[in-house]
């Protein structure tokens, strides 16, 4: 009986234009395009052993044994890989987070595409980078595009085989850092696949669904010509339109606290005194401010200032998922 081993890392990604809603909730076809850039210097490090002595799959993460929905998710995609290896064994998962695991941090980006890399090495596939994204968008729709490098868009198809990420640009295109304000570190209360469920009971999600390209055209040529302030106006537009969704569906979700509130106004403010800033916001409290390298320690200096933010921790632009 032969074991066969891989181990791989992936970045988490923030999203400049968000994905939030579902086309078809099982198969995690986005409702809408999405772009993002990964975070270096945070990462997952999953290795996927596939061992004809297991009964069942099993995971790890951070060292702490996970069942129940978590394992199931995890299978989900590993039978996604067993289907196109065609194979049958069960396998042993371990994943680590060098990121601290109270910061609130969403993982789900770079945990799906960190397992998507090792379990299709594993069982001896070579997918290529198409093939992995659509993998990886199994497990979560942000994972998709934690596959390719640098600044990444994922295409809303209609299809599996139309709905993948690919790079727009190559990291060191335009130096930004994201500094992360962590207000919470506690684990939210509704996470994003029952978020994207609710986003239809929302009356104004088709509304943003449907201004959703032209959001992404002016998103991606900002990013493509540099342009801070243009970049700025629409990831600042994109994210409170998501929120909008999120605090209008039924029930409600709100996931600001009063700290997140703060930081929104302050960096406002920071930018209208000509600092080049803006923020975004997942779901969560937690408020990622992106800004110029040249510019980090000033806005990081600023962050700590604010009451009630816990931590600042500070991102450039990420690689591309690979083997370790
Ligand atoms: O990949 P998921 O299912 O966790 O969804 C991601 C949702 C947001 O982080 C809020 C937006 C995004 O595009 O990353």
């Amino acid at each position: 009986m032969t074991t066969h081993s891989a181990t791989a890392i992936a970045h988490p990604n923030i999203a400049f234009i968000k994905y939030w809603g579902n086309l078809d909730h099982d198969a995690r076809l986005p409702a809408n395009g999405s772009l993002s850039m990964n975070l270096a210097g945070l990462e997952t490090r999953t290795t996927v052993t596939f061992d004809p002595g297991l009964p069942a799959d099993q995971l790890s993460v951070n060292g702490e044994r996970l069942s129940g929905p978590k394992l199931a998710r995890v299978s989900r995609l590993l039978d996604n890989v067993r289907r196109m290896a065609d194979l049958e064994t069960f396998a042993d998962v371990h994943s680590e987070n060098n990121f601290p695991a109270g910061a609130g941090i969403a993982s789900s980006s770079s945990a799906f595409a960190a397992l998507g890399l090792a379990a299709s090495a594993a069982a001896g596939l070579q997918l290529d980078e198409q093939e992995l994204s659509r993998l990886a968008r199994t497990g979560s729709g942000s994972a998709a595009r934690s596959i390719p490098p640098g600044f990444v868009e994922l295409l809303a198809g209609e299809s599996h085989a139309e709905s993948y990420a690919h790079s727009i640009a190559p990291p060191e295109h335009w130096d930004l850092s994201d500094c992360i304000a962590v207000v919470s570190a506690e684990h939210k209360a509704v996470g994003s696949t029952q978020g994207h469920q609710l986003a239809e009971t929302s009356p104004l999600q088709p509304a943003r669904v449907a201004d959703a390209p032209r959001r992404l055209e002016l998103c991606r040529q900002a990013v493509l010509k540099r342009d801070f302030q243009t970049f700025a106006e629409v990831v600042e537009h994109d994210c409170q339109l998501m929120h909008a969704i999120m605090m209008t569906s039924q029930p409600p979700l709100i996931y600001w606290q009063p700290a997140t509130l703060a930081i929104i106004q302050a960096v406002r403010a920071w930018r209208e005194d000509s600092l080049p800033v803006c923020y975004t916001i997942d779901a969560g409290p937690n408020v990622h401010v992106l800004c110029p390298r040249q510019h980090r320690q000033t806005v990081e200096g600023k962050l700590r200032e604010i009451p009630g933010v816990a931590q600042v921790l500070v991102a450039g632009v990420g690689g591309g998922a690979r083997l370790a």
